[in-house]
């Protein structure tokens, strides 16, 4: 039987924040945004155990507590992008982890992933022949803006998705991918360059990514709502 890890990068700067400090770091109800995102991972009844990513230069991790999160085992190997942070986590976890175990790998930046979304991913994905991502169908109208950010062409939302993370592939076939696509900015990429097509599990938009200044009241309120803390 396939087993479920989870890999979560958390090795980026968060240059879009503009904050002090990376954006996995900053307080989200009183606890780093990046316990919010590992909690709901570690506590998901399928998932035997998670592994975080950071920076080799991390100074931020030690001042902060973890003990709540029992399968947490940290590794700071994060690379120069997301795809060579999850590159380097592959590698790093080679000996514990088994070729056609399932890997999910999920942002640390998406702190509202609910464990209704985890468990509808795997669900679906068990017994699929190559794996999938959450996705959001697109709802509205796209435009695509010219220098002068002014309309150039309307795009048909026909058939396009928003591709969320976690990103569920096996061990060996994500390892391979990878090492043969690393300029890719998400794990479906990769495997999408190896001619295989992944499917889409329609999630929505709480598990939404956050990036600028304003997201973080925006997640404050998704995870309040959500009446679990
Ligand atoms: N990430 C990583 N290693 C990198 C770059 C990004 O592990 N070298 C992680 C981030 O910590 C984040 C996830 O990948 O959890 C998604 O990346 P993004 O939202 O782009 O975060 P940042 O790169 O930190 O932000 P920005 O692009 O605004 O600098
Ligand atoms: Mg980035």
């Amino acid at each position: 039987m396939s087993r479920y890890f989870a890999i979560v990068p958390a090795a980026g700067s968060g240059s879009r924040m503009g904050a002090e400090r990376p954006k996995q770091y900053l307080e989200l109800l009183g606890r780093p945004l990046l316990w919010h995102t590992l909690n709901t991972l570690c506590h998901a009844p399928a998932i035997e155990q998670v592994f975080v990513v950071i920076s080799p230069e991390d100074q931020w991790w030690e001042t902060f507590s973890w003990e709540s999160l029992e399968s947490l085992q940290v590794l700071r190997v994060g690379g120069e992008t997301r795809a060579q942070s999850v590159s380097n986590a592959l590698a790093a976890v080679c000996g514990q982890v088994g070729q056609e175990d399932w890997v999910l790998v999920h942002d640390a930046a998406r702190p509202c992933l609910s464990q209704l979304q985890v468990a509808d991913l795997i669900h679906t994905l068990q017994d699929d022949e190559v794996g999938g991502l959450l996705a959001v169908p697109v709802a509205d109208t796209l435009k695509r803006g010219d220098a002068q950010g002014r309309v150039a062409q309307t795009i048909s939302r026909e058939g396009l998705w928003q591709a969320q993370t976690p990103q569920m592939f096996r061990y060996g076939l994500l390892d391979k991918a990878l090492q043969a696509c690393p300029g890719v900015t998400d794990e479906a990429g990769a495997i999408e360059a190896l001619g295989l097509s992944p499917r889409l599990v329609a999630a929505d938009m709480t598990n939404f990514k956050v990036t600028y200044p304003r997201d973080l009241a925006l997640a404050a309120q998704i995870l309040q709502a959500r009446g679990e803390l």
